[in-house]
């Protein structure tokens, strides 16, 4: 396949970006999309230019890392991947690819496609866990009964990645999906009840800290995800907010 590539270049936060343009040549439909732009960093390399900065790490659609806007859509055209997961044989010989960083104040640019998402790392850290008696005394997890559409709906919840599509995708920059999916996946269990007043509260209070925008029930997020999260969870993490502001 022979493709033309508009990729957004920005040397760092604080200077301006613009799209350059390269062609690119021999791309075989059964590589990844990673692998086509390893092949045009090579090129760069080899030719003495600055490589194209793209952030990956597991390919595998698990780490969520390989954030990327291609064609106007976050991850690319396929549904329910990722982009390091996405074949170049969505795209047509000839084709026009145009790549952007994933776009929202609060996901600054780093350099070219790589954007700082450390506002999510905050954002968990702020209740995005359990406070588990190591002691010793710890009760067996399957001690506990769990409704089974509770556990699937928590395990629904628990596959998010942490990628930032839902964010990118959203005309408000909303984080909401991914907090509520971190805030449900607790929520539906025995063992997240103890702390879920905290959590809640906690978590929402650094998300519209970062300056994510507010959910206006656009639903691009659900649409965007790679993993499939359910606009239910922003639901559930609204009756969990509203529940726990009654409380505090
Ligand atoms: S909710 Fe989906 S799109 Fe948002 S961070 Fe999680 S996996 Fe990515
Ligand atoms: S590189 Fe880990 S999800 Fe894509």
């Amino acid at each position: 396949m022979k493709l033309k590539l508009k990729i957004w270049r920005q040397k760092n936060n604080s200077t301006k970006g613009k799209i350059a343009n390269y062609d690119i040549d021999n791309i075989s439909p059964d590589m990844s999309f990673l692998e086509m732009m390893d092949i045009l960093n090579e090129q760069l390399l080899e030719k003495g230019e600055d490589p194209v900065a793209f952030d990956h790490d597991c390919r595998e659609g698990i780490c969520g890392m390989c954030s990327m806007f291609i064609n106007g859509k976050a991850h690319g055209p396929d549904k329910l991947v990722t982009t390091c997961q996405l074949h170049m044989r969505k795209f047509k010989d000839g084709d026009t690819i145009t790549i952007e960083p994933f776009r929202a104040n609060s996901f600054p640019v780093v350099k070219d496609l790589v954007v700082d998402r450390s506002a999510f790392d905050r954002v968990q850290q702020a209740g995005g866990f359990i406070s588990v008696n190591t002691s010793g005394n710890t009760q067996d997890a399957n001690a506990i009964p769990i409704n089974k559409q509770d556990a699937d709906n928590a395990f629904d919840a628990a596959t998010c990645i942490g990628c930032g599509a839902c964010v990118a995708s959203c005309k408000n920059a909303s984080a909401m999906l991914f907090v509520s999916a971190k805030v449900s996946q607790f929520s539906l269990l025995p063992q997240g009840k103890v702390e879920a007043t905290e959590r809640v509260l906690n978590m929402v209070k650094q998300m519209d800290e970062e300056g994510f925008g507010n959910c206006t029930n656009t639903g691009s997020c659900e649409v965007e995800c790679p993993k499939g999260i359910s606009l239910e969870n922003i639901a559930r993490m609204n009756r969990e907010y509203l529940k726990a502001k009654a409380i505090k």
